[in-house]
């Protein structure tokens, strides 16, 4: 079972990654595969094209990676509003698996992690993963995590919101095996 981390920024102490590591790791030790798209790739990744077919090697493995996942967590710094440019122009990639046998993320959990220095920001942006992964047919799993990294306005930073990371993981991870015998019932039937 693999599960993909895609989120954190270009910033070399980015939030949103750590607390993306945090959620991997513990799929990891629930007996998961895992990958993680973070921002040092995710910049690299060209502004999509749909008109254009080629894809650099890069954006190969990125969209190669998402079509084998058994789940999905996403986890977005708030920027302005909502997520970065960044990585909205990542996930737009999911445009070459719509005509895939299982299109974008359809039957597959996808977890959410919004981090953001305001509570405010972080559930606007919690929210704007989920509408994304609605669009794409995935499952959003159902406990969001928002990380507050503003520590001196009462924000518990990524140490402090542990726990919930890792619920978010164990969601996802849950959910995929539950997929996934539920897809072999069917095949037997
Ligand atoms: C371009 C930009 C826009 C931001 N916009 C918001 C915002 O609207 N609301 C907010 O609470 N924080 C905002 N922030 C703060 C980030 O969400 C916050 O610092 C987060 O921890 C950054 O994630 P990172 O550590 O992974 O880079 C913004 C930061 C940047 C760089």
């Amino acid at each position: 079972m693999l599960i993909v981390g895609i989120g954190g920024t270009v910033s070399p102490t980015s939030s949103s990654d750590g607390a993306l590591r945090i959620a991997l790791d513990e799929a990891q030790r629930q007996g998961a595969e895992v990958k993680i798209f973070s921002g040092d790739l995710l910049k690299k990744l060209p502004m999509y094209d749909p008109t254009d077919p080629d894809r650099t090697p890069e954006a190969q493995e990125f969209v190669e990676a998402m079509r084998a996942a058994s789940g999905i967590i996403i986890s977005a710094a708030a920027y302005h509003g909502s997520i970065s440019g960044m990585l909205k122009n990542a996930l737009d990639y999911t445009e070459d698996m719509a005509r895939d046998e299982r299109s974008y993320f359809a039957g597959i959990p996808v977890g959410s992690i919004a981090v953001a220095k305001g509570y405010q920001a972080a559930v606007n942006t919690l929210s704007t993963i989920r509408m994304i992964v609605h669009a794409l047919r995935g499952w959003p799993t159902p406990y969001g995590c928002v990380v507050n990294t503003a520590t001196d306005e009462g924000g518990t930073g990524v140490a402090g919101a542990e726990e919930g990371l890792r619920m978010v993981a164990s969601e996802v991870v849950h959910m995929a095996r539950a997929f996934e015998s539920h897809a072999q019932i069917v095949a037997n039937s």
